[in-house]
């Protein structure tokens, strides 16, 4: 197939009614800004160049292209005067670079996220097949409100586009309406845009009289017509980015599901682009799969839980928590109620149990931290047990410091491990011990002090009272002396 010299992705609006500090096309839908979406579904083209045009917010705009698409030249479009001066500008200054363009050029707008390649690819071959000079993507929709009508002759080739604000009542009852995307052929649209003027409700030079123009000259323009409107959604507004969202995340629950991954609750299922799933992974509801995560076969995840750039192995299970940055074994165990930091990784079969947190520390194979602790900058071996409520004391105040528990180690319940500190294979702590000097392998670590009673205590200081009465029918009630 032949590829278009030039996509050109239109992207220099200013997104009002978005009202957000953030340029229209870098809000993300499912993890990835729109103007991505766009650039993924040009890229099924195979263009030689890509140009985004930019205006409002344009150093975030560049900032961002700069890293995600580093080939994807960046074109200024300082006053904003049409779609059609956005086209002229971005073509005058690419043939600074590019001297002799020729082919097609694919005009796109960067918020249309839910386009893909497939349509893309329909509405290149169409042009081909045709040997039009334009040809222009269209769909019909229920309600045409806003949009630019696609005229029609009594053949009906298509003559122009008319925008809503310049139609005539009869015009207005066109449903077959302009996507705003098209493909040209360079000689002829460089010719036509010469030509735009500024005589129309808006006073801007309309890309869209491009058609009637070279119509005029005796060009041939055609359109390619799209069976269903979702494509060419725009996004105005958060509740459009709503609606957009909502799509995408249907599509993308569908081909996981197609490719074998079982989601109880598609709706309550929210799964990035950037995700990959293996088969016969199990998705339970309300579960949140983000960033460049990676879930390998047989793995169980939820429900209600959000794993974020996260690397989870074979057979593992994550039950109600949190993950950022972490992996996840083969058949490690996480949760319910636990939070997993970047840095967290847990071995084979090893455990993060009930409402426990972990940052940048390796709990090794088989190794258990069953309930309720925190463990920080922590390396620990395989088959040790962390007690309940121990915590990793990784920080002065002023710098984190590093613990290591070797292999086989049996931590007392409520243990306090003040890093830097070492515990060696096979050693134990006893429970509720402050332990700030290393353990050596096969040592009992005690750190606490030694309990004393201080018997008929409740005697003298609350003679009387329900305890007072309860000791003294018990046998072991002793006096001091
Ligand atoms: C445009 C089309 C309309 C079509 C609709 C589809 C024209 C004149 N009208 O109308 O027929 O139905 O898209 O959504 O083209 N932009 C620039 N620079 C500018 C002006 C616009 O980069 O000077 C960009 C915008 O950021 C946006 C796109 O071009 O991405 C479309 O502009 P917009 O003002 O939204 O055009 P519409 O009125 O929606
Ligand atoms: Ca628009």
């Amino acid at each position: 197939m032949a590829s278009p010299s030039l996509v050109l992705v239109l992207a220099a609006g200013e997104g009002t009614r978005m009202r957000s500090q953030t340029p229209k096309v870098l809000h993300p839908v499912l993890g990835r800004p729109m103007l991505g979406h766009v650039l993924h579904a040009a890229s099924a083209l195979n263009p030689e160049h890509t140009i985004v045009v930019t205006g409002s917010g344009r150093v975030e705009v560049e900032e961002w292209l700069s890293y995600a698409w580093p080939h994807v030249v960046a074109i200024e479009q300082a006053e904003r005067r049409g779609t059609g001066h956005a086209v002229r500008v971005a073509l005058e200054a690419f043939s600074e670079r590019v001297q002799n363009l020729t082919g097609d050029v694919v005009v796109l707008t960067g918020d249309t996220p839910l386009l893909t390649g497939d349509a893309l690819e329909k509405l290149f071959n169409e042009h081909h097949a045709s040997g039009a000079a334009t040809t222009v993507l269209t769909a019909t929709l229920d309600n045409p409100n806003g949009y630019g009508r696609i005229v029609r002759d009594a053949d009906g080739d298509v003559v122009g586009i008319v925008e809503h604000k310049d139609a005539t009542s009869a015009e207005l009852l066109i449903s077959e309406i302009n996507s705003g995307m098209y493909v040209f052929s360079v000689e002829p649209l460089r010719a036509a845009l010469a030509q735009l003027t500024t005589t129309n409700s808006q006073g801007e030079e309309y890309l869209t009289d491009v058609l009637a123009i070279q119509r005029s000259a005796g060009f041939r323009v055609t359109a390619s017509v799209l069976e269903s409107a979702v494509e060419i959604l725009g996004v105005n507004d958060r509740s459009q980015l709503a609606d957009a969202t909502r799509i995408m995340q249907s599509r993308i629950n569908r081909t996981w599901m197609l490719a074998g991954v079982t989601i109880t609750d598609p709706q309550s299922t929210w799964i990035e682009t950037e995700a990959v799933i293996a088969r016969d992974v199990t998705i339970l509801p309300g579960c949140h799969i983000q960033g460049k995560t990676a879930i390998a076969e047989g793995a169980v995840v939820g429900p209600d839980s959000t794993l974020q750039d996260c690397t989870v192995d074979e057979g593992a299970s994550v039950v109600r928590s949190h993950a950022l940055g972490a992996h996840i074994g083969k058949e490690a165990s996480v949760g319910p109620f636990s939070f997993l930091r970047p840095g967290a990784e847990l071995h084979e079969k090893a455990k993060a149990g009930a409402y426990v947190e972990i940052k940048n520390s390796v709990i090794g194979r088989g190794s258990k931290v069953p309930h309720l602790s925190y463990v920080g900058d922590a390396t620990i071996g395989t088959g040790s047990n962390i007690g309940a409520a121990t915590v990793f004391v990784n920080y002065d105040g002023v710098q984190k410091h590093h613990t290591i528990v070797g292999d086989g180690v049996r931590i007392g319940s409520d243990t306090m491990l003040v890093a830097p500190v070492s515990i060696g294979d096979g050693a134990y702590t006893a429970a509720g011990s402050v332990i700030t000097d290393d353990v050596p392998a096969g040592a009992m670590g005690v750190g606490r002090a030694r309990q004393r009673n201080i018997l008929g205590w409740v005697r003298h200081k609350r003679p009387g009272s329900a305890s007072d009465k309860a000791a003294a029918q018990s046998n072991e009630d002793q006096e001091t002396e």
